[in-house]
């Protein structure tokens, strides 16, 4: 096994929505990141909106990661300064160590395209091998930020399994 086979990994969307779990607006974040992973190889376990709600975010990941060994969970949603926003509070309840150079190099880069990039408070984190990555909530933003981190993510996850290969150069941008 090598770093590059990304076919090996699955992964998940979830989005932190009170008005998408209402079905009152049109969840477009999600889908762009279902298709962005899987039109790079990996495999779609599952996807989801749910509204913004501190406990029951923590249990979707939590049953993720404990019952369905989903490699790679990435969140989209929630990670502004309004009172609803909660999804790095329930983040940072699950995962067991955090990856901050993630959440740092979004931010860094995306703050060359906006300043609002500063009122994301997204983190990344490892719960037992799973990764698990928060994004801002709009389509524009989640674009902006995955790809900032996404030539990283199949070497991140080889060596969160244990991967004992030397670290190589990023694999490709994604597609
Ligand atoms: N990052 C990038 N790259 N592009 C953006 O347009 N929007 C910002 C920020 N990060 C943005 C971005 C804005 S306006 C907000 S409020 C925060 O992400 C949090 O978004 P969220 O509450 O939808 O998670």
């Amino acid at each position: 096994m090598t770093d590059n086979a990304k076919e090996i990994y699955t992964c998940a969307v979830l989005t932190l929505s009170d008005k998408g779990s209402r079905g009152e607006r049109e969840d477009t974040s999600g889908p762009f990141l279902c298709d962005l992973l899987t039109s790079n190889g990996y495999t779609l376990s599952a996807y989801e909106i749910i509204p913004d709600k501190l406990e029951l975010i923590s249990k979707v990941l939590v049953d993720w990661v404990d019952e369905k060994a989903i490699d790679l969970i990435i969140t989209t949603g929630g990670t502004g300064v309004s009172p609803s926003d909660v999804t790095p509070e329930a983040t940072a309840k699950v995962v067991e160590r955090e990856l901050p150079g993630i959440a740092e190099a979004m931010r860094a880069v995306s703050f060359e395209k906006t300043v609002n990039a500063v009122l994301s408070r997204g983190i990344a984190g490892i719960r037992k091998e799973s990764l698990i990555i928060n994004l801002p909530g709009s389509r524009k933003a989640a674009q902006e930020n995955i790809e900032v981190v996404f030539p990283a993510l199949a070497h991140a996850l080889y060596k969160i399994k244990g991967g004992m290969q030397d670290c190589t150069p990023p694999d490709t941008a994604p597609k």
